[in-house]
C-alpha cells in the first residue's frame, strides 16, 4: 500500500530518495516525505501530494545528508496531511521511521505510551513506533549499536499487525536499521552503499544484488556492511539475490504511461511465461511442483484464491483445470475464503493467485488452507515476495514489473501459466492427450496472436471518444468469455471511474436488462463456436432497445453491429489472453479521453497489504 525507499552511501540521499519514490508511487500517492541525518541532527520534509509536489518544495535539495528514508503514502490511519505524512519521529526528534503496512494494536500502544508521558502529533498508526522505539533506547541496558537494535526488536515484538520499517537514529548517523514483518522490503547492494525499497524495480537502475528479508529478519545496515539479526539478537548470515530483471523493464520506455506500455508489452510477457516450460511432442517442464500421479488421482477438488484481477484469471482457470484435468475446481475471493469454514483437507489443491505476492487477504487465505492440509501453490511475478515463503510450491509467471495500478500483463501471465499447470496435470494423469496437444500448439501461438490484435487499435480508440462520457457500460459473454466480461468491466471502474457491470449474456433477461435504454453500451466477448448463436440473440435482445455494440470476437457471422473487433482464432479455454486485449485498451483509452491518471487511478494502490 506504501512504498518506502532508503539510502546510505556515499551520494547524496535526496534525489535518490525522490527518484526511488517516484518510482513507488503506484503502491500510494496521497503524500510523500523524506528525512536525511546532517551533522547528527534529523532533517524532514513531508507533505500532502504526490511525490513531484515534494520534490519542488523549498529547501528540499538543501538536504545534504548521505543516509536517509523516504515514504509515500496510501492513507489508512488518518487523512492525507502533513502531520499524517511519514517519516514520523519521536517526541525528542532522535528516531525517524517510515512503516508500510498496519499496527493493529495502535490504540493500545499509544495509551501506554500516553501513560508514560508521550504525546502524539499525527493520526496515525505509524507514530507509536518511533517513540516506543525511543521508550525502549532510554530504558535499554544495552550499549552502542546493539542498543539502537535492541530497541527496536522490543518494539517489533508489540506490534501487532503488519510492517515493513527503516529506522534512523541522529546517534547512529552511519547507520540504519530495518526489519519486516508481512510487508515487502528489500535490500540493494552496492560498492560501499546500499538501496532500501519496497520492491526491487524501483532501485534496479543502481544495483542487481538484493537481499530479501524474511518475517522478523533485522538488517543493521553501514555504507560497507550489512549485518542481520533474529529476534534474539542472534547475527546470522544471509545469502545475496542476482536479479536478472534489466532495468528498463521499470521504464516507460516511450510510452505516455506504464499501463499501455505493459499492455504493449504482452507478446513478449507470455513469450517469458511459456519459456521452456512446453514444446511441442514433449511432456511440459514445471520442475517446481513434484506432485505426482498417484497424488493428482486423489485430490477431490482445486480450490482457486485470489482478488481482482488475479481472481478473474483463476475463473478462467476453472474452466481449464475441469476440461483439461477432469477434476473440479472453484474459485474465491481470497477476503471471503478466508473468514469461512472452507470445505477443504489434505485432498484438496488450492492454488493462490497474486501479481504482487503480497496481498494480505490471499496470504491468509494460503495460510488457512495449509492449517487444513491441503497443499497449496502459489502463482506469482514477484521473486522472494511473501506468499512465495509461505507455498508449498511456487511458479513465477516471469511477466517483468507491473508498474502500473491496473493489471493488464500479469492477468494473461497468470492465464497462460494456469494452463501450463492443467497441461502438466493432465499428462502425468494420463488423460486428454489429444486435447493437450492442441492447447499446447496454441498456447504458442499465443505471443504472435497478442501482436496482430495490438496492431490496429483505431478502432478501439474510436469508439473510446464516442463513448467516454457515459455513466454506465454493460460487459456480457457466456462460459468462459463471462469471467473476460468480468475483468473488461474491473479495468473500465478502476481507471475510467465508469460504472460498469458484467453478466453472463443469458442472465441479462433476467433482471438487468431493465436498465438497457436507448444509447447505453454493450461490450460482448464472443469467442465460442458453439455458444456464437444463443450469444447472438442476446446481444440482439439489446441492441433491440438502443444499445451501443462493442464486439469481440474469433468467430465468422455476418450481423451487423457498431463495432466488432476481430481477434484470431484460438483454443476457446485461452481465449481471454487474446479477447482482454480490446478491453484493456478500451479501458485505457476512455480513461485517456477523459484526462485521469492512467497509472494511478484514485483510491487505489497496486500492492493490497490490508484487509
Ligand atoms: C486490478 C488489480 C487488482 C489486483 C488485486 C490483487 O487491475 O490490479 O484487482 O489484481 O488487488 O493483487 P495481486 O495480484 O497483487 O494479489
Amino acid at each position: 500500500m506504501c512504498g518506502i525507499v532508503g539510502y546510505i552511501g556515499n551520494k547524496k540521499a535526496e534525489p535518490i530518495l525522490l527518484n526511488g519514490l517516484s518510482r513507488l508511487e503506484y503502491r500510494g500517492y496521497d503524500s510523500a516525505g523524506i528525512a536525511t541525518i546532517e551533522n547528527t541532527a534529523i532533517k524532514t520534509i513531508k507533505n500532502k501530494g504526490r511525490v513531484a509536489e515534494l520534490a519542488s518544495m523549498p529547501n528540499i535539495d538543501k538536504l545534504n545528508g548521505t543516509i536517509g528514508i523516504g515514504h509515500t503514502r496510501w492513507a489508512t490511519h488518518g487523512r492525507p496531511s502533513s502531520e499524517n505524512s511519514h517519516p514520523h519521529m519521536d517526541n525528542s526528534n532522535k528516531f525517524a521511521v517510515v512503516h508500510n503496512g498496519i499496527i493493529e494494536n495502535y490504540a493500545d500502544l499509544r495509551d501506554f505510551l500516553k501513560s508514560h508521558n508521550y504525546f502524539f502529533l499525527s493520526e496515525t498508526d505509524t507514530e507509536v513506533i518511533p517513540n516506543l522505539i525511543h521508550f525502549h533506547y532510554i530504558n535499554s541496558k544495552f550499549e552502542g549499536e546493539k542498543r539502537f537494535l535492541k530497541a527496536v526488536i522490543d518494539t517489533c515484538k508489540m506490534l501487532k499487525g503488519s510492517f515493513a520499517l527503516e529506522i534512523i537514529c541522529s546517534d547512529f548517523p552511519d547507520n540504519m536499521v530495518v526489519v519486516r514483518k508481512d510487508s515487502p522490503l528489500v535490500i540493494g547492494k552496492g560498492k560501499d552503499e546500499c538501496y532500501i525499497s519496497s520492491d526491487i524495480p524501483a532501485i534496479l537502475s543502481f544495483t542487481k544484488d538484493f537481499y530479501l528479508l524474511n518475517n522478523f529478519e533485522y538488517a543493521y545496515i553501514s555504507r560497507n556492511n550489512i549485518k542481520f539479526f533474529e529476534n534474539d539478537l542472534k547475527e546470522f548470515n544471509k545469502e545475496i539475490n542476482n536479479i536478472t530483471w534489466d532495468a528498463g523493464a521499470a521504464e516507460k520506455d516511450g510510452y505516455p504511461d506504464f499501463m499501455l506500455k505493459e499492455i504493449n508489452e504482452q507478446p513478449k510477457s507470455i513469450r517469458e511465461t511459456i519459456g521452456s516450460r512446453i514444446s511441442l511432442n514433449k511432456p511440459t517442464v514445471l520442475d517446481e511442483i513434484d506432485l505426482d500421479k498417484k497424488y493428482l488421482s486423489s485430490i477431490n477438488k482445486i480450490c482457486i484464491v485470489a482478488c481482482g484481477t488475479a481472481m478473474h484469471a483463476g475463473l478462467a482457470g476453472k474452466y481449464i483445470f475441469e476440461a483439461i484435468c477432469e477434476i473440479p475446481a472453484e474459485v474465491e475471493a481470497a477476503s471471503e475464503f478466508r473468514y469461512r469454514n472452507p470445505i477443504i483437507n489434505e485432498k484438496t489443491l488450492c492454488i493462490f493467485i497474486t501479481q504482487s505476492g503480497e496481498t494480505a487477504d490471499t496470504i491468509a487465505a494460503l495460510n488457512l488452507a495449509k492449517s487444513k492440509g491441503a497443499k497449496t501453490i502459489a502463482i506469482s511475478n514477484v521473486i522472494g515476495s511473501s506468499i512465495t515463503r509461505e507455498a508449498d510450491y511456487t511458479l513465477y509467471t516471469h511477466a517483468g514489473p507491473e508498474i502500473a495500478v491496473a493489471s493488464t500483463k500479469a492477468y494473461t501471465s497468470q492465464i497462460v501459466l494456469l494452463a501450463i499447470l492443467a497441461i502438466n496435470f493432465a499428462e502425468k494423469l494420463g488423460i486428454n492427450s489429444e486435447k493437450i496437444a492442441e492447447l499446447k500448439d496454441d498456447i504458442l501461438k499465443l505471443p504472435s496472436q497478442i501482436e496482430e490484435v495490438l496492431k490496429d487499435t483505431s478502432k478501439i480508440k474510436e469508439f473510446a471518444n464516442k463513448i467516454y462520457k457515459e455513466k454506465d457500460v454493460f460487459y456480457i459473454g457466456r462460459g468462459i468469455d463471462y469471467t473476460v466480461a468480468l475483468e473488461g468491466s474491473l479495468k473500465l471502474k478502476e481507471i475510467s471511474y465508469v460504472h460498469s457491470e458484467a453478466y453472463p449474456s443469458g442472465e441479462l433477461k433476467h433482471g438487468a436488462i431493465a436498465l438497457i435504454e436507448n444509447g447505453v453500451t454493450l461490450v460482448s466477448i464472443l469467442t465460442n463456436r458453439l455458444l456464437v448463436e444463443k450469444s447472438i440473440s442476446n446481444i440482439q435482445e439489446v441492441v433491440t432497445r438502443g444499445a451501443k455494440t462493442f464486439i469481440v470476437t474469433n468467430q465468422d457471422f455476418d450481423n451487423k453491429f457498431d463495432v466488432i473487433i476481430r481477434v484470431p482464432k484460438t483454443n476457446t479455454l485461452i481465449a481471454p489472453v487474446l479477447s482482454v486485449i480490446p478491453l484493456q485498451l478500451l479501458a485505457y483509452y476512455i480513461s485517456k479521453e477523459k484526462g485521469l491518471d492512467v497509472d494511478k487511478p484514485r483510491n487505489l494502490a497496486k500492492s493490497v497489504t490490508v484487509e
